[in-house]
């Protein structure tokens, strides 16, 4: 397909789309949900802090040695440097809330937003004006408040009178629960500090997280969200659970995180119990280590219809799984590697569907269980695309409307990387499946078992890099219920 082409896609993705976007039954997201408090840093600041404190021997040791963990304030500013130094965007722990306090002085923060992959999915699912039920453990005002007002209709589900009602988020609010800010340190690509002999330059914009949680890192549900998902599951069409990065390798109290994740698995069986239509998409997330990341993936797997990831992500989790070879070139993009690294997981997990998405290019494998045409599976990962290259170039999360005025504007350019990567994955499969390659190269999917789908991105100069991978995994699984919906109607009729 020529550029020219894929724009022409693009375009009729998001028409189909939007054309059938109230098609769709209710979404039920989870599990994580917190406030984000996003700073902006600049290398002075960082060095003043460092030599006001007193802090460069330890900072400087901890550079080369990354605890990758928050124990003392020194940990904070080695992270950030870390972090800058290598262009990577990480999440470490806070271990000590005094940190949190010592933080909040020293950092404050520019402003605050959602955060969470359920908090973030929710915001993005509303404001394609959908039905919406999030788990959130603590709803203080300052939570409830970073929700989206006045597009979609977001549910909080709350116990009155024994009963089940449904409230808007400022409704449910509790002023008594706890507020969980997790620091977001933002720096570009012209952040540099000194410290002592050492300069630490950044390559790329990306964030280090400090987090300080004690819920989400068990993966707890709220009593309320239980039942009432319960209650109103034949309404609902989707579900979309992620948060099973947050877990802990050990707590404090003795638990286990395999205890946390077969509560979630509970959970999903008494949904799929009342209504075996239900399709459940997991994002697996960045987890460190390697037995829990193990654990998620034995556990969770088998037990949904769909997962999502990254390169990085995809490549770690086959090394968990003792797959050592092409882990490299996957990092590095390689369509053809990724493709192949996916269809392990797809099969040996016996996954109705798995989505590989990337900075150049996504991917996904879909076998007929999943009940999606494969055309209807490359307008859904277009779609999912458009809103995450829309989100980048705004900086803001976006709506069907802005995502098409940006579409329009001409300001997205197709990733010529993407479409040099589709050459290669279309020649693979020629040379060994015998899948014709012109065909694939100008319909974008195949038709085979399991059908791939492929798309290259639309790329800009970035404004926002938090929240893109969640952006493209709701906005994709919206259009796969938008389009699955209108097939539906079209065999009814
Ligand atoms: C992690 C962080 C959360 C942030 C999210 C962005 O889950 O804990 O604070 O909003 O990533 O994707």
């Amino acid at each position: 397909m020529l550029v020219k082409e894929w724009i022409e896609k693009y375009f009729q993705a998001l028409q189909e789309v939007k054309r059938n976007i109230g098609l769709c039954h209710m979404f039920i997201t989870g599990l994580n949900t917190n406030i984000d408090g996003l700073k902006h840093v600049r290398g002075p600041e960082i060095e003043k802090i460092v030599n006001e404190e007193k802090l460069a021997e330890e900072v400087l040791h901890k550079l080369n040695n990354p605890p990758r963990e928050i124990v003392t304030f020194s940990d904070v500013l080695a992270g950030i440097l870390y972090c800058a130094k290598n262009g990577d965007g990480e999440e470490w722990f806070i271990r000590k809330p005094r940190i949190t306090e010592m933080i909040k002085s020293v950092f404050g923060y520019d402003r605050l937003r959602m955060g969470g992959q359920c908090g973030i999915m929710t915001n993005v699912l509303a404001l394609m004006n959908l039905k919406v039920i999030p788990n959130v453990v603590e709803l203080p005002p300052l939570q409830a408040e970073q929700f989206t007002k006045n597009c979609g209709e977001i549910l909080i589900p709350r116990f009155e009178g024994g009963k089940i009602v449904f409230k808007k988020p400022l409704e449910a609010a509790r002023e008594e629960d706890k507020v969980f800010i997790h620091w977001i340190f933002e720096f570009d690509n012209q952040f540099k500090a000194r410290i002592n002999h050492e300069i630490v330059e950044a390559p790329v914009e990306n964030r280090f997280i400090a987090t300080y949680d004690d819920e989400n890192i068990k993966l707890k549900t709220d009593p309320a969200f239980r039942e009432g998902t319960l209650k109103v599951i034949q309404k609902v069409g989707r579900v979309i659970l992620s948060g099973y990065h947050m877990l802990q390798k050990v707590y404090p109290d003795g638990s286990k995180p395999e205890d946390y994740i077969r509560e979630t698995l509970d959970l999903i069986n008494s949904w799929r119990e009342r209504n075996p239509e239900i399709r459940i998409h997991s994002e697996i997330g960045f987890l460190a280590e390697p037995d829990l990341r193990k654990s998620v993936l034995d556990m969770v797997a088998p037990n949904v219809d769909s997962l999502g990831l990254n390169e990085d992500e995809l490549a770690d989790n086959l090394h968990t799984l003792g797959d050592r070879d092409g882990l490299a070139e996957i990092k590095a993009l390689d369509a053809p590697k990724i493709y192949m690294g996916a269809r392990k997981i797809l099969e040996k997990y016996h996954l109705p569907r798995i989505m590989v998405h990337t900075r150049e290019f996504s991917l996904s494998l879909t076998t007929p269980n999943y009940g999606i045409h494969p055309r209807d599976e490359l307008y859904s990962i277009m779609f999912g695309s458009l809103f995450a290259a829309t989100l980048a170039h705004t900086g803001n999360f976006p709506t069907i409307q802005v995502a098409e005025k940006t579409l329009k504007s001409g300001e997205l350019k197709v990733s010529m990387r993407g479409m040099a990567e589709h050459q290669k994955l279309a020649e693979l499969l020629e040379n060994e499946e015998g899948y014709p390659k012109q065909k694939f190269l100008e319909e974008g999917f195949t038709d085979t078992e399991p059908s791939i789908a492929f798309v290259p991105s639309k790329l800009t100069e970035p404004k926002a890099t938090v929240g893109m991978g969640d952006t493209i995994t709701s906005a994709t699984l919206a259009a796969q219920e938008a389009l699955t919906r209108r097939a539906k109607k079209h065999q009814n009729n």
